[in-house]
């Protein structure tokens, strides 16, 4: 099939977690200013494009997923004009800018929703929100069984100043994320016009987030009390996610997206399991591209990745859509720990980028996985600021072991993320000196070495990035593919080192021992290869 050539088919993403990447003004919070004195690591990078996660006015009950003002930066992390001047840099530097956007729920902060707390029950104020009475003799038991992501019930009831209680409020999420009401035109308006305000000023696109939530049952009905409501269970079937009605929002935004010059890419992070619920998300009049969570929740194995991978492509192929990799991003454990941490799980970790570099579509890279950093599952309790810690009455230590800020250079903390002195909001591991930018840039093996080559022959290899693949005879556990013309890929995942029938030349390995010889590929245990066909 041939495509036109959108930016984003092919395009290598950088995740930016905006509060850990860079603080330029030593306040311990990563900030734009700091994104844009670090833009030049970006483009040595080889990237194409950088997501940044949410910059916007917000009391951070969730990280910024939590939105007081969808048009203004909070002052944590700077002003409009930073945003400008970081957007005018990038692309100034041959790098795209994509935002998220947070369409599910507001923060509590957000005016709509303080207007909504100080209006009556049945108030117009009310009606951008989910509002709805209690159960029970007096309202005092949730209007329903839905539970938050985050642990506890999905409603939160309001108490009048004078201590009386009155209505119950949905937040899939924190309570502090209230869910606006999709059924409400005005909410429709007001995120039509949010997408023009940043289109505007020039971003080439978005991220939406929980792309698959937004519409809900209007019944409101009781879940399976049994049903595991978390974000991954794609397999039940919930009044809250993967509505209908939610692509009818989505052909409408892909309309204004391409009312405006230039390619504007609108990316879906929904959390559904099967591909082919997924490719309804990217109909030719839909989103243009999604997160594939099911690549990125497979375990180290052979036959699943290449299920997954066969699967993912026949779905985005059959609504003409570009297919995209990711292992690791801001919500989930870092791959090299997902793999077996330590020794193993990095090399491991670096076999995968190479599979992920080589598969067909675009890639999303998240902050530090190019120094190949690993989870940091020894944060202090005190530390911890994910709400899922509370709202799991402390039993789940949440998502800051994979957002603590990045280590640029020196031998100790906050290695040149901040100024020195400063406190990092996380703290940062002394043993991550190695690992820094600095102590890698240049020399020769470093993970981040890997990445530079890996996306120098991505962009520099025409079978590189959009297009397809074909598989070639492999022994079990190990994968091994061409894209043409002229590049084979092969990933060996077993513990022993493998020989395959290759000819060419090793253009990349993710580590030392490979080599070709007499038509033999010899791969050691645990790595992986780009070859010239
Ligand atoms: C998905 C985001 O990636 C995550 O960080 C956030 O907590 C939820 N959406 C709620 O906005």
């Amino acid at each position: 099939m041939q495509h036109e050539a959108h930016w984003w088919r092919e395009a290598a993403i950088y995740q930016i977690y905006v509060r850990s990447f860079a603080d330029s003004n030593g306040d311990g919070e990563g900030d734009l200013a700091g994104i844009r004195e670090r833009l030049p690591h970006l483009t040595e990078l080889g990237v194409d494009a950088i997501w940044l996660t949410p910059f916007y006015v917000s009391p951070l009950a969730d990280g910024g997923y939590d939105v007081a003002d969808y048009r203004d930066v909070d002052p944590r992390f700077g002003t409009l004009d930073d945003f400008d001047a970081l957007l005018k840099d990038a692309h100034e530097q041959g790098i795209r800018l994509i935002i998220d956007v947070v369409p599910n729920h507001s923060s509590s902060e957000h005016v709509w929703f303080r207007e909504a707390v100080a209006a009556e029950p049945g108030a117009p104020a009310r009606a951008r929100y989910i509002f709805r009475d209690g159960k029970g003799p007096d309202g005092e038991e949730p209007p329903n069984n839905w539970k938050s992501i985050f642990g506890g019930p999905a409603w939160t009831r309001l108490t009048r100043p004078d201590g009386t209680p009155e209505q119950w409020y949905l937040h899939l999420f924190d309570p502090g994320q209230p869910d606006f009401d999709w059924t409400h035109q005005e909410v429709h308006d007001e995120f039509d016009d949010v997408l023009r305000f940043w289109m505007d000023r020039g971003v080439d696109g978005f991220r939406i987030d929980v792309a698959h939530g937004m519409v809900k049952d209007p019944t409101l009905p009781d879940i399976d009390p049994d049903a595991k409501a978390d974000m991954l269970d794609g397999s039940t079937s919930l009044p809250y996610f993967d509505q209908d009605g939610v692509h009818e929002i989505y052909r409408r935004w892909s309309r204004i997206a391409a009312s405006y010059e230039g390619d504007r890419a609108l990316v879906a992070e929904a959390w559904v399991e099967d591909s082919d619920r997924i490719a309804r998300y990217l109909r030719p009049d839909e989103l243009h591209q999604a997160f594939n969570f099911e690549y990125l929740t497979a375990p180290w194995d052979a036959a699943r990745l290449r299920e997954v991978i066969d699967g993912s492509l026949k779905a985005n192929d059959a609504v003409g859509a570009t297919t995209t990799w990711v292992l690791s991003n801001h919500d989930v454990v870092r791959h090299v720990t997902r793999f077996g941490d330590g020794e193993q799980g990095l090399r491991r970790a670096r076999a995968a980028t190479l599979l992920m570099l080589g598969l067909p579509g675009s890639a999303y890279i998240y902050q530090g996985e190019e120094l190949g950093l690993p989870e940091v599952t020894d944060l202090p309790e005190d530390a911890l600021q994910d709400p899922n810690w509370e709202r799991s009455g402390r039993t789940e230590r949440g998502r800051d072991g994979c957002r603590v800020p990045l280590p640029w250079e020196g031998e100790t903390a906050p290695f040149g993320f901040g100024s020195e002195g400063s406190t990092p909001w996380l703290p940062m591991p002394e043993r991550w000196a190695g690992l820094s930018r600095a102590s890698q840039n240049g020399v020769e093996g470093s993970t981040l070495e890997l990445y530079k080559t890996a996306l120098r022959l991505r962009r520099e290899l025409d079978a590189l990035g959009d297009g397809s693949m074909n598989w070639l005879d492999s022994p079990e556990g190990v994968l091994y593919f061409e894209r043409e013309p002229g590049v084979r890929v092969a990933v060996n995942m077993t513990e022993a080192p493998v020989e395959l029938a290759a000819s060419g030349e090793v253009l990349v390995a993710s580590g030392p021992g490979v080599e070709v010889s007499e038509g033999t590929l010899t791969l050691p245990a645990e790595s992986s290869a780009w070859l010239s066909a």
